[in-house]
């Protein structure tokens, strides 16, 4: 009986040794941004008229990223926008200038026309950003941003092997003092890492 009762108190400890070990891994694990060779998050952005560049610099700036524009090489007037957006044609974009293995999260920054994600963003979602990169996408728009416009785009993140993190929207037409504001405001109530 004695036997017993030691032989369970030794399986209890070993088991909170376990719990314990375990525990302390993660919060060391690849969460901690400050830990050597952890890895920064990336802001990667499109913008036409300078909305989503100025959301895309706030990002930057509140989370201490390194901002970089999506190299696209079309020029977008009105009719390209319709046959990208209705058609799915693509965009054409020089190599992007960094190396994405290197960041995490890549946060993407890029304007809504005609309901969905515009094609400069979809197309770096889709064929630019490594397999398995954490993603968040942040969008402009004249209006706020539509339930099925979000899960459209988390859709394309997690179709395209990404892990969708989170998707949010900024109304446009505002000026960058605006925008940095509400960018801190909304970082203070959802952590972005
Ligand atoms: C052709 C076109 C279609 C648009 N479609 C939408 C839309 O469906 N919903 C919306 O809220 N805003 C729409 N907008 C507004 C844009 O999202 C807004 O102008 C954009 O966020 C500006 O981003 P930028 O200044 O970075 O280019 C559209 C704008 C254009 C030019």
């Amino acid at each position: 009986m004695l036997k017993k009762t030691c032989s369970n108190a030794v399986v209890m400890f070993a088991l909170m040794v376990l719990v314990t070990g375990a525990g302390s891994a993660s919060a060391a694990g690849s969460d901690d941004q400050s830990a050597p060779g952890a890895k920064k998050p990336l802001v990667a952005y499109y913008s036409r008229t300078g909305n989503a560049r100025m959301v895309a610099k706030a990002l930057g700036k509140h989370l201490d990223a390194e901002v970089a524009e999506i190299p696209s090489e079309k020029g977008r007037g009105i009719f390209t926008i319709i046959g990208e957006q209705w058609f799915w044609g693509d965009d054409r974009q020089k190599p992007f200038e960094k190396k994405l293995q290197d960041y995490s999260p890549i946060i993407v920054v890029a304007p809504v026309y005609l309901m969905q994600l515009s094609a400069p963003g979809r197309f770096f979602i889709e064929e630019v950003i490594p397999d398995g990169s954490e993603v968040y996408v942040f969008t402009t728009s004249g209006g706020p941003l539509a339930g099925f416009t979000k899960k459209g785009i988390e859709e394309l993140v997690a179709e395209s092997g990404l892990i969708a993190k989170g998707v949010y929207g900024f109304q446009a037409g505002k000026t960058q003092e605006v925008f940095d504001t509400e960018v801190a405001d909304f970082l203070k109530k959802t952590p972005v890492r």
